[in-house]
C-alpha cells in the first residue's frame, strides 16, 4: 500500500524494478520488451495472490496424513486487449489452471475514451477470483470500463494488475471501483497532453507488437 492511496500496492522488489528499467528504455527491442514484460508479470504474481483464499485438504505423504493448503476458488485472468496479453503468459506460467476471459478496448485517439470491440468471459465468472491485466493505467478509462463490464457479467472479487500507473488513473479507479485493489510496479508522475504516462514507457501495445 502507498501512503497516498490505500488501495494501491507498489511492488518495489529489486528484480521487478530492474526489469521496469529495461521496459522503460527506448532502446529495448520489441523482442526483449515482450519477454521482459512477461517476466515482470510472473514476479508480480506472488504479491497479487498473497491473500487469496485457501482451503485445507488432507493428503498422504509417503509416511503419513497431512493437511495441505490449496487455493479455494478458481481464477479468471482478464487481459485488456491488446497490451494486457503481454503480461498474461507470465502469470499463466505460475497459475496454469486459471481461465482467461478477454475484453477488447482501444482509446479513441481524439476523445481518449475507451471503445469496446470484444468481450468473452468464462460462464462461471461470478464464482472465481478475477484478475484484470493491463500494463498501463493512464486516465483509467480503459480499466474502469473493463471492470464495469466484468461486474455486469457477474464478476465480484476483482483485482487490477498493471506495470505503470498514473495518479489520474488511480484516482479514477478509486472513485469508481473502490473495492478493486491495484497492484503496480511503478507509480509515475503525470499524464502529458495526449494522456501518455510520464516518464512511462510509451505505447505498451506498440512496443509489444512492433506496431509503432
Ligand atoms: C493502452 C493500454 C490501456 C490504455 C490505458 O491501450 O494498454 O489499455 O491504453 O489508457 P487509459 O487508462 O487512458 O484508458 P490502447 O488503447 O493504446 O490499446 P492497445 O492495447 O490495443 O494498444
Ligand atoms: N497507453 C499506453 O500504452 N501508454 C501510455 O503511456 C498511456 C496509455
Amino acid at each position: 500500500m502507498t501512503e497516498k492511496f490505500a488501495n494501491v500496492t507498489v511492488l518495489n522488489h529489486p528484480l521487478i524494478q530492474t526489469k521496469v528499467g529495461i521496459l522503460r528504455n527506448v532502446s529495448t527491442s520489441n523482442q526483449v520488451f515482450r519477454s521482459t514484460l512477461n517476466e515482470v508479470a510472473s514476479l508480480m504474481v506472488y504479491e497479487v495472490f498473497r491473500d487469496f483464499p485457501v482451503k485445507e485438504l488432507e493428503i498422504r505423504t509417503p509416511l503419513e496424513k497431512v493437511n495441505v493448503k490449496q487455493l479455494s476458488r478458481g481464477i479468471t485472468l482478464v487481459p485488456i486487449l491488446r497490451a494486457g496479453l503481454g503480461m498474461t503468459d507470465g502469470i499463466l506460467q505460475l497459475i496454469p489452471e486459471a481461465k482467461v476471459g478477454h475484453i477488447g478496448l482501444y482509446r479513441d485517439k481524439k476523445t481518449l475514451e475507451p471503445v469496446e470491440y470484444y468481450s468473452k468471459f468464462p460462464s462461471n465468472l461470478s464464482e472465481t477470483e478475477v484478475v484484470v491485466i493491463d500494463p498501463m493505467l493512464a486516465t483509467g478509462g480503459s480499466a474502469c470500463t473493463a471492470i464495469d463490464f466484468i461486474k455486469k457479467s457477474g464478476g465480484k472479487n476483482i483485482r487490477f494488475v498493471c506495470l505503470v500507473a498514473a495518479p489520474e488513473g488511480i484516482i479514477k479507479m478509486t472513485d469508481l471501483h473502490p473495492d478493486v485493489p491495484i497492484f503496480t510496479a511503478a507509480m509515475d508522475r503525470e499524464l502529458n497532453d495526449h494522456a501518455y504516462i510520464l516518464p512511462g514507457l510509451g505505447d505498451a501495445g506498440d512496443r509489444i507488437y512492433g506496431t509503432e
